[in-house]
């Protein structure tokens, strides 16, 4: 089994995230890590103990940052609600979460596993960036970071910046610089990898609270895109989630990747060297750019449907 630190921020499509990883056989989830980014770092923590309790999973929760590195918190609260769960009104466990921090524990787990942990990033960097600055010999010992985060091409906040990116862009660069090989899941795939209504409604005749949550999370998001001319709710953070296990239904691109952090136009873009090979010396990252959108749909649906 890949043994995996998912480091998220729900956020409505990190909630469909958990729910999915929570069904893969082959993923061994050491941790949740929460940051702040869809909503601050309290309301994301709190989502997280809400999935994990409609899950019944028993993976440790740690807090991680309440801001971003070096700048003010940007949310996307007008997108994944007030309270960063989609609207969907669950009651919040009072669980008590261990004191140790998302990167200390990053860095002790990834310890413990002597270079086999997998970390896969689906919110600002927030975390990641921290546990590198703390702990100089971390990269030796990550296997890889899978994010949600970037696009070689656009963006969702800015024409040039994804949201993940653009909270953090300072802790993200760190990432890319990091020489731990990350796996960039970004808007040139995510976009692709959406939900119809249809798919959405079919998840739900499962019946299972687990199920209905899917469906019941996405639903204000799938308003939004469908207003914007879109066919479906795009499936960001399940799409990291399902290309760490699943890669051959993901069409992938060694390329050297950096972040803008200055540029007024362009700050949170993911600078990416897809064909000059000139300005990076180093292949540091793996663009993903397509997936098999059927093949993603149907696998969804089976693990949705193992609750
Ligand atoms: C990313 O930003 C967040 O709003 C989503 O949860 C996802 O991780 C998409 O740009
Ligand atoms: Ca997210």
């Amino acid at each position: 089994r890949i043994p995996v630190i998912i480091d998220c921020d729900p956020g409505v499509d990190d909630t469909a995230a958990l729910l999915l990883a929570c069904q893969m056989p082959e993923l061994d989830i050491r941790a949740v890590t929460t940051v702040a980014g869809n909503v601050g770092l309290d309301k994301t923590t709190a989502n997280a103990k809400r999935v994990r309790r409609v899950i019944g999973a028993d993976f440790p929760i740690y807090r991680g940052a309440d801001k971003p590195m070096f700048r003010e918190l940007h949310t996307a609260a007008e997108f994944h609600g007030a309270d960063g769960f989609g609207g969907v009104e669950l009651p919040i466990p009072d669980d008590v979460l261990p004191e140790e921090k998302a990167w200390d524990a990053i860095y002790r787990i990834a310890k413990e596993l002597n270079g086999e942990l997998v970390l896969i990033a689906v919110g600002p960097m927030t975390n990641v960036g921290i546990a590198l600055a703390k702990y100089k010999e971390l990269p030796k010992l990550i296997k890889k970071i899978v994010i949600m985060g970037g696009a070689a091409i656009g963006g969702n906040v800015t024409p040039a910046a994804e949201f993940n990116i653009y909270v953090d862009p300072e802790a993200a660069d760190m990432m890319f610089c990091s020489g731990i090989p990350v796996h960039m899941c970004g808007l040139d795939v995510t976009m692709k990898a959406y939900a119809t209504k249809d798919e959405l409604e079919e998840i739900a005749a499962f019946g299972t609270p687990q199920a209905k949550l899917f469906h019941d999370v996405l639903q204000k998001g799938l308003e939004k895109y469908i207003g914007w001319g879109r066919a479906g709710v795009a499936l960001h953070d399940p799409a990291a989630v399902l290309y760490t296990v699943y890669p051959e239904m993901f069409t992938a691109e060694e390329a050297g990747v950096r972040v803008e952090t200055k540029g007024p136009l362009t700050v949170g873009k993911t600078v990416t060297d897809l064909y000059s090979d000139k300005q990076f010396d180093d292949h540091n990252a793996f663009v993903v750019t397509n997936v098999d959108r059927e093949a993603f749909i149907g696998k969804i649906k089976e693990l949705i449907k193992k609750y």
